[in-house]
């Protein structure tokens, strides 16, 4: 930051941090302590005539004040909501003043390239994203965790030779990259490479780096609801496209989850999105249709089956399943009886064993623990 400042000719520089995340908000100030010790932040910098402060601005939680002119009013003291562009924060930023915003990542590659030059980092990545990336895995992998890769590695590459593949053995469905507002880039796209330029190709962004890997046991509508779920509850609601939009968005996929869906719904979705993206003041509301324009895209059999058939694939949309026991298959081990949460299960090795309609959650627990596929899920 303080390389950042000197080239742009910036005299002051904030870290603007989550309230909720206290290593990171030790670690920052414990580093921008040392810089002033060492003269390398302050007056006169290693007397070179420029001068540089750094400070720590704390963000209360809200998702949308990552988004740069969200970042610059909160910092300013007020609501954490976008600005219209123009003017560009580098025109008129903070306090009016000409203002850079970057991720911490890409600060932190400036001093590589003092260092190597830029021929060194032009050598890493793809024609259009160079150098590297950190990636945080998740999801159902066998390794989970951070990991940088160079830009162009293919995400079959990142997800089966440095994650170790899928959890259980079980059949890769799809990766989720880039937060929240990402896209869901299925098993036959696995060789796409990372980076912006081919996850944009597949519909899918970098964002923040974020890679959820997702098994055949999850389902493709119940997946972008969550996403989407977040994205409306985050919305700052200044725009009417994103406050109204996703909201609406929501409400469709809620129904279709429901076995409540009709076929205009998902034209409608469409619509919707296509408004969001359009008009939506900032990055949040004009990206939050990512993950279910994707999986309508990859997995359109999947919301038919919801629509029409008022089927879930993968039992996630609890209000479509039912779980009963097949008499001829249970064994009455009572594995089953034991482990539902809620004691939905009773009988007797006689009369045989019933699943409560009423009491049952959904959880499918009875249908995990079953050895004998006596548990029929429909
Ligand atoms: C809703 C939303 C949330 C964001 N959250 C973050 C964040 O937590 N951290 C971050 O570095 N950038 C976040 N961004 C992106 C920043 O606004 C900005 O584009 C980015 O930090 C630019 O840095 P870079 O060009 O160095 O990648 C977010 C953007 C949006 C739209």
């Amino acid at each position: 930051m303080i390389l950042a400042g000197f080239a742009i000719g910036a005299q002051r520089g904030f870290f603007y941090i989550r309230a909720e995340y206290p290593l990171a908000i030790k670690r920052i100030e414990k580093a921008i302590e040392q810089a002033y010790e060492r003269g390398l932040l302050g007056n006169n910098i290693l007397g070179s005539g420029f001068s540089f402060d750094l400070e720590i601005r704390l963000g209360a939680g809200a998702f949308v004040c990552g988004e740069e002119t969200a970042l610059i009013e909160s910092i300013e003291g007020k609501r954490g909501t976008p600005r219209s562009r123009p003017p560009f924060p580098a025109d008129k930023g903070l306090w009016n003043h000409p203002t850079i915003i970057n991720n911490v990542e890409t600060l932190a590659t400036v001093a590589q390239i003092i260092y190597r030059g830029g021929e060194w980092l032009a050598a890493i990545g793809t024609e259009k994203s160079k150098g590297t990336k950190v990636f945080a895995i998740t999801g159902k992998v066998k390794n989970s965790g951070l990991v940088e890769i160079p830009m162009g590695m293919t995400i079959g590459e990142v997800v089966f030779g440095i994650a170790g593949g899928v959890l259980g053995g079980r059949k890769l469905m799809a990766v989720q990259t880039g937060g929240p507002s990402g896209g869901v880039i299925p098993l036959k796209l696995i060789d796409t490479k990372i980076s912006y330029e081919h996850l944009a190709e597949v519909g899918s962004i970098m964002g923040s780096g974020g890679l959820i890997v997702m098994d055949e046991d999850d389902c493709m509508v119940d997946i972008p609801r969550f996403y989407l779920r977040f994205c409306v509850e985050e919305s700052c609601g200044k725009c009417a496209p994103c406050r109204i939009g996703g909201f609406q968005m929501l409400q469709i996929l809620d129904r279709i989850a429901e076995g409540k869906g009709v076929e205009s719904d998902l034209k409608q979705m469409q619509r919707i999105a296509q408004g969001m993206q359009k008009a939506s003041l900032c990055a949040l509301g004009q990206t939050a249709p990512n993950p279910v324009l994707s999986t309508m895209k990859y997995f359109p059999e999947e919301y038919r089956q919801h629509v029409e058939d008022k089927k879930c694939r993968a039992g996630k949309c609890t209000k479509m399943v039912q779980y009963t026991i097949d008499q001829t298959h249970c064994k009455k081990c009572k594995l089953c009886v034991v482990n539902c949460p809620v004691g939905a299960i009773s009988g007797s090795r006689e009369a045989g064993y019933v699943v409560d309609q009423v009491k049952c959650i959904k959880c499918g627990t009875c249908y995990e623990v079953c050895k004998f596929k006596a548990i029929v899920r429909k």
